[in-house]
């Protein structure tokens, strides 16, 4: 599995340490930026790592800004993209069994590195269960189309 990893400036303490774990995991993984703690738009990092997703290049992304909640908004915002914000274990696993989540959001701010490295390894390892959240998803993306075709959000 490819990982694809963003964050802004409030993100790049935890990126770092996430990054190394995804190593020791053996997971390959991109990372989008940002490289520095200079202040940055989360949008622009947010941007590039669920256009990835969306458009099927990279399976899986990982995305931390201040609170996880710029990030979550942004990525949500393209088609196919479905970003679970999981600043605890419980909504990091649910995320994976009944979601389906392809892009984990992390609050940079919020949850510290060792609960955030567990939380990275539960999503990492979670299968989704399909069966009937896949009909759920699967309502997901004909809405996403509806709204596609009246123009109302742009593909
Ligand atoms: C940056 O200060 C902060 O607003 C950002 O990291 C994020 O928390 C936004 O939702």
């Amino acid at each position: 599995m490819t990982i694809a990893i963003g964050c802004d400036h409030a993100g790049i303490e935890l990126k770092k340490e996430i990054l190394s774990l995804l190593q020791e995991l053996h997971l390959e993984c991109i990372d989008y930026g940002t490289d520095g703690p200079q202040s940055v738009d989360y949008p622009d990092f947010g941007e590039k790592v669920s256009e990835a997703v969306s458009a099927g290049k990279i399976e899986k992304g990982i995305l931390i800004c201040g609170t996880g909640i710029g990030m979550s908004i942004v990525a949500n915002k393209f088609p196919g993209v479905r970003a679970s914000l999981c600043n605890e274990l419980f909504t990091a696993k649910m995320s994976r069994l009944h979601n389906d989540a392809n892009i984990l959001v992390l609050g940079g701010r919020i949850v510290g590195k060792d609960l955030a490295k567990e939380i990275v390894k539960t999503w990492v390892s979670t299968p989704f269960e399909g069966e009937r959240h896949r009909r759920r998803l699967d309502k997901i993306s004909h809405i996403e189309g509806r709204l596609q075709k009246h123009g109302i959000c742009k593909s």
